[in-house]
């Protein structure tokens, strides 16, 4: 049985004040310390040591939405894995659609990312989806077998059990257009076939598959019900407290 995770990714959301009023309204909403599954909260790198200070008594964890592959030098305007684990990351999402689309992230800098955070000590979350234009084309799978293959490119499977994936459509994302849990569950289980082929029947039984795309607090459920679909990374609804606890509580 996969224990269920589910994980908020703020985005550009939330300053210092902001993040301290929505985590305090998150702790005292949920019992922190017995939860039925795993939680991440993922702010922006601006908020992540205030997040670590106020959530290192419970069991909620922290991740962050992005990092570079490079040790340390020039590269402004970039944070290191290293940065990430000082201030108390353990999780990273990488691969984010809004990385690949708005700043042109490909497959392979992404790859580059996967490897740097697994050998840091981060556990990525790695985000795959198919575009709009993809889906009614019919190319799905196949969008998604090539983001999956080169973005695992020589990922040992040791490795592979240190990390998360999330499926998101793009479609789906921020639209209220969610996946139906059909639609859903059809891809979450082509993801685990092809980690199958990559790792074996123990690696992929175990992986933890997230879905996310306009995930609220009226489609959780039922979402999470499937049978391949282990969590999700929830956006907008991950801003409101209620609406975040609702989710948690759907599990
Ligand atoms: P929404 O839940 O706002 O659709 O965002 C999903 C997402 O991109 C999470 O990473």
């Amino acid at each position: 049985m996969r224990r269920k995770v589910i994980a908020g990714n703020w985005k550009m959301n939330n300053d210092l004040k902001e993040t301290q009023n929505l985590l305090s309204r998150l702790t005292s909403g949920i019992s922190v310390n017995n939860l039925n599954c795993d939680v991440i909260v993922c702010p922006a790198f601006t908020s992540l040591f205030e997040a670590y200070t106020l959530l290192k008594d419970t069991k909620i964890k922290l991740g962050a939405q992005n990092m570079y592959f490079e040790t340390s030098g020039a590269f402004t305007g970039e944070i290191s894995a290293a940065m990430l684990k000082s201030v108390g990351c353990e999780y990273v999402i990488l691969g984010h659609s809004e990385r690949r689309n708005i700043f042109g992230e490909t497959d392979e800098l992404i790859n580059n990312k996967i490897k740097k955070a697994n050998a840091s000590g981060l556990k990525p979350i790695f985000c795959v989806g198919e575009l709009l234009e993809e889906r009614e084309a019919g190319i799905t799978e196949k969008v998604i077998e090539k983001q999956i293959r080169s973005g695992l490119k020589d990922i040992s499977s040791e490795e592979m059990g240190n990390m998360i994936i999330a499926y998101e459509p793009v479609w789906a994302i921020g639209t209220g257009k969610t996946a139906s849990p059909e639609q859903a569950e059809e891809v979450h289980k082509f993801i685990r076939s092809l980690i199958n082929d990559k790792c074996g029947a123990s690696i992929s039984e175990n992986i933890i598959i997230q879905y996310g795309g306009s995930v609220n607090n009226k489609n959780a459920r039922e979402l999470l019900s499937q049978k391949d679909i282990d969590g999700a990374l929830i956006g907008g609804a991950s801003l409101k407290a209620d609406s975040f606890i609702d989710i948690i509580q759907a599990t």
